[in-house]
């Protein structure tokens, strides 16, 4: 049990009732980090690779088709937005799921595990800018639910130390 994927706290939280973009999750035991040796590794079947993209190509369908937004357990590769979670066009699923792959292997030094997968309905954002590469920055609010309580919801940005509210920073993401 991994605390910090998706598998795990997503159930719990859509249990709590607070609205969630709807979300299908997809398991694959492929070691899909072999991948990043190239065309010559053996340790993913093709056949076996095919299977998998399909598999969460109809996951993606059956949340309403794409765009959708798409990430594993443990992130989103989101600073790559158009070449990793964000994907639009059916036929690059693949490309986008091997992205995703390098992204969790390049972003931490042990790698991030990539056997979890979420396909998720795709949210109408406000953003007043986008970065990166196309990415729809937004202010990201926390909160903290308590059984079917939820509080009120903070900026992930620092404390005002005039008011000692937090203050938004306007355009930052967690
Ligand atoms: N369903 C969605 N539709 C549109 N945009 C989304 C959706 N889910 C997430 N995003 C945008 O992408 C950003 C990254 O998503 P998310 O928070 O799931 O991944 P992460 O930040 O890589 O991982 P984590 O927050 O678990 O560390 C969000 O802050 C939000 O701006
Ligand atoms: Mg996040």
């Amino acid at each position: 049990m991994n605390v910090a994927c998706l598998s795990y706290w997503f159930p719990k939280l859509a249990a709590t009732g607070v609205p969630v973009p709807e979300t299908r999750i997809v398991t694959t035991d492929l070691p899909l980090c072999m991948l990043l040796d190239g065309p010559e590794q053996k340790d993913v079947r093709l056949e076996d690779w095919q299977a998998f993209v399909a598999e969460v190509r109809s996951a993606a369908k059956e949340i309403g088709g794409f765009p959708c937004f798409l990430r594993t357990g443990h992130g989103s590769g989101k600073h790559d937005w158009r070449t990793t979670c964000y994907v639009r066009d059916p036929n690059a699923l693949g490309q986008h799921i091997f992205n995703l792959v390098e992204w969790s292997e390049m972003v931490d030094v042990f790698g991030l595990p990539t056997k979890v997968w979420a396909v998720r309905k795709l949210l109408p954002l406000l953003s007043s800018f986008t970065a990166f590469d196309g990415f729809p920055v937004n202010v990201e609010r926390r909160y903290f639910i308590e059984g079917a309580r939820s509080g009120a919801g903070t900026p992930t940005g620092r404390p005002n130390p005039s008011t000692g509210t937090p203050k938004t920073r306007t355009g930052a993401e967690s």
